[in-house]
């Protein structure tokens, strides 16, 4: 039975003014209304009555659960003050806690399962196993709140009776951390973890080597951390770092201790720059290398035809095993070029004597090595959708981030699958890509996927790759909060409440961040200007993202902003700008999208050569939107071209006077995307006799890395007189392939475009 000494015991939280019981009583009101728990639990019953959590409390455990004793101890006696015995009671003002292994408690099965159950007496914890109890701490964690964690101390905290049965969907829920391109030094990956552990996530892909960077110590390859580990950038200056031995073996405890699995991922054969620049005798070519100073893919790989590639291989991931307890290795397998492996004698000896068709089937040669052996140690693979190529390794797990293609593959044919696609899942991508809701949406099971292979979905990662992600308040803000919703998809699906019960959750969760030093950015951003297409005329909408905003736009920065009410038809050109507005507030930057009328606006458009899905824009009405591309070739204005020609037909649907036909290439030799040999164009009044045949050379193949825009515009009449025309026909010359001089050539080349004004 709980006493109360003093009567102020009961204040949530501590505060010198004097309080008085009613207050005290509303609090507790407050608290019971409040269930703002993420990832929204299985079942929640909440019952009558409340628990008086105090820092005199004892913890009831068995011995197996003393690590889970040991966590709740330190966070209690964090956040609660311990009354000296000379102030208590005797035998009163206990609080008891308990913990326990309950075999009985629904879901058992599941390691991770757990049952909270608060009575006016006791708090316990129940778990199929300690993992399980981990997760009902966190649950706990949660419900105690963020003010709890004010900077004094509190006497007493009041939890409702409640019992909380759960357990998560999925088995593999985590986050990928690119420590190379930017190197985060170990405070930080404690944070993140700690984060991990409050939303249930339970494993760190931990990237730790990169064509930019290596960061983890080998003994027997020194030059690793002397060399490898270390960046000239442009400007001249030495950008890197890399773990102590010491230091990462403190993350996979303080992981340990969350049940928390540190997955370390060393890519092999391809983003591996970095290692080669220190033996570069493990390259095809033999160097000189040096650690890359700028984003992309590169050509040098490890020789597959070399024995010693593999020595060292075995040797590093022997290393790497003693460090990391982890059942699974990650070893990367994307984005290696196969050009060096083409043109080395060593390559072409081995594809000879394994009898191997091709560079893709020496990938998986090469892969299906490195898996025997890690096999062979009582480990299992993972590598990124690339290893399906030439030939899936027997057991090992597909990473699928080039869409859910691979994952599908991979799990019909029974290899367990972890889907990260760049649709749902890249951190790094900006807002208006991937936002909070997007995420929210996210299903790691395909619908297509037939139900018996479900079992093989393991679950899905958020990857934040920190090519642009300088310092930590940039990783906060890219990773938070959307982080958290992948965090509730991937425990609760496919019953996750709606988006906006989330959201409303979410908004209590924020003091929380900002208590562990999370500088987390914004949820949305704001607007998405959609185009509706009816037969004679095209209608803008301005989508809000969240329902709780309103919008704002106007057609020029001399105007004044308009609210927003009903659908904005398209007749003008200009730069329409929109801007969300929260509870009266300016919510997040305007988005800003430039707007050409033209004579083709709103044509039917034939296609005689495919647009790539992944850049479809708005799909065959693309080129004749009004829609003028910006310097982000991902932002739905740009139509993408892989290894393909643009080649299309535009009706105006009646003979017009037209002079000029104008476009816009896009050129980032980062993203092998190049601008266009040529564009032809020919106009016709009848589809039958075509004139005014017209061919542009653009002639500026860039392999910087750059961004840009090319602008091209084609008179029809030299004397700017204008001619009658109905049908245009438009041709694009595709380069092909990715040209010589670049990491990637001799691969399809990406040819953007946004739009065929014809004036
Ligand atoms: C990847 O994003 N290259 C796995
Ligand atoms: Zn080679």
């Amino acid at each position: 039975m709980v006493k109360f000494l003093f009567s102020l015991l009961l204040v949530l939280p501590f505060s010198s003014d004097q309080p008085t019981k009613t207050r005290s009583t509303n609090q507790i009101d407050k608290v019971e209304q409040k269930m703002e728990l993420i990832p929204y639990p299985k079942s929640i019953k909440k019952e009558i009555g409340k628990f008086e959590l105090t820092g005199n409390f004892e913890i009831n455990a068995p011995i197996e659960l003393s690590n889970e004793k040991k966590y709740l101890t330190n966070l209690l006696t964090d956040i609660l003050i311990t009354l000296p015995a000379n102030k208590l009671e005797v035998n009163s003002f206990q609080t008891n806690l308990v913990l326990a292994i309950d075999p009985t408690i629904p879901d058992a099965e599941n390691a991770e399962a757990y049952q909270l159950k608060i009575q006016a007496n006791e708090l316990r914890i129940a778990g199929s196993s300690p993992i399980g109890v981990m997760r009902g701490i966190q649950t706990l964690r949660q419900l105690i709140g963020t003010n709890a964690y004010a900077s004094t101390k509190q006497l007493a905290i009041a939890l409702p009776c409640v019992t909380i049965n759960d357990a998560p969907a999925f088995p593999h829920r985590g986050l990928l951390l690119d420590v190379c391109r930017h190197f985060f030094d170990k405070k930080v990956v404690f944070k993140y973890i700690d984060a991990l552990a409050y939303y249930k996530m339970n494993v760190l892909h931990f990237h730790l080597t990169e064509d930019q960077g290596w960061r983890i110590p080998i003994a027997k390859y020194p030059k690793l951390t002397e060399i490898s580990a270390w960046r000239t950038e442009a400007d001249g200056s030495i950008y890197g770092g890399s773990y102590t031995t010491e230091e990462l073996k403190e993350i996979v405890a303080y992981a340990s201790e969350r049940h928390i699995t540190v997955i370390p991922e060393i890519e092999l054969p391809g983003h591996a720059q970095a290692a080669l620049a220190a033996y570069p005798h493990l390259s095809c070519a033999g160097g000189p290398i040096s650690v890359a100073n700028d984003w992309g893919v590169f050509k040098e790989i490890f020789c597959a035809g070399n024995d010693s590639t593999f020595v060292f291989l075995e040797d590093v991931l022997t290393e790497v095993m003693a460090i990391f307890p982890s059942e699974y290795i990650h070893i990367g397998g994307d984005e290696a070029p196969k050009f060096r492996w083409e043109h080395c004698d060593k390559c072409k000896k081995r594809m000879t004597d394994e009898g191997l068709n091709d560079a893709h089937e020496l990938q998986s040669y090469f892969i299906k090595r490195i898996e025997k052996f890690l096999n062979k140690n009582g480990r299992k693979l993972i590598g990124w959708d690339e290893i399906l190529e030439g030939g899936l390794s027997p057991t090992a797990t597909v990473q699928s981030w080039r869409g859910m293609d691979g994952g599908l593959e991979a799990a019909r044919t029974e290899h367990e699958v972890i889907m990260s696609p760049t649709s749902h899942c890249y951190l790094d991508y900006s807002l208006a890509a991937i936002d909070l809701q997007k995420i929210y949406g996210f299903n790691p099971i395909p619908p297509e996927l037939e139900e018996k292979f479900h079992k093989y979905i393991l679950g899905g990662e958020c990857n934040i790759w920190t090519e642009h992600v300088p310092n930590e308040q940039n990783l906060d803000s890219k990773v938070f909060p959307r982080m958290i919703a992948l965090a509730e998809v991937l425990w609760s699906a496919p019953k996750q409440p709606n988006f906006d019960d989330f959201y409303n959750r979410l908004q209590s969760h924020y003091s929380w961040l900002e208590k562990q030093g999370i500088a987390y950015g914004m949820e949305s951003i704001g607007a998405q200007i959609r185009f509706e297409f009816q037969e004679d005329s095209i209608q803008i909408h301005l989508d809000k993202s969240l329902s709780n905003l309103t919008l704002k736009y106007r057609w020029s920065e001399k105007d004044e902003f308009q609210a927003y009410t009903t659908p904005i038809a398209l007749n003008r050109s200009g730069i329409l700008e929109v801007q969300a507005f929260k509870a009266g507030k300016i919510y997040g930057n305007p988005i800003k999208q430039t707007i050409s009328t033209h004579l083709a606006l709103n044509s039917s458009v034939t296609y005689s050569s495919e647009f790539h899905r992944w850049y479809a824009g708005t799909e065959k009405k693309n080129l004749v939107d009004g829609r003028i591309g910006s310097l982000d070739f991902r932002d739905g204005t740009w139509q993408g071209f892989f290894g393909r020609n643009v080649e299309v037909e535009l009706d105006l649907g009646k003979i017009q006077s037209i002079s000029k036909i104008a476009c816009n290439f896009y050129q980032y030799s980062n993203s092998w995307i190049f601008f266009p040999s040529t564009v032809e164009v020919s106009v016709s009044k009848d589809q039958k006799k075509w004139s005014e045949t017209r061919i542009f050379s653009t002639n500026s193949i860039d392999l910087s890395n750059k961004k840009r825009i090319l602008p091209v515009e084609i008179q029809l009449n030299e004397k700017g007189k204008k001619l009658p025309a109905r049908y245009i026909r438009f041709k694009a010359t595709n380069i092909g392939v990715v040209p010589n001089g670049h990491e990637a050539a001799g691969q399809p080349a990406w040819l953007f475009i946004d739009e065929i004004e014809v004036k």
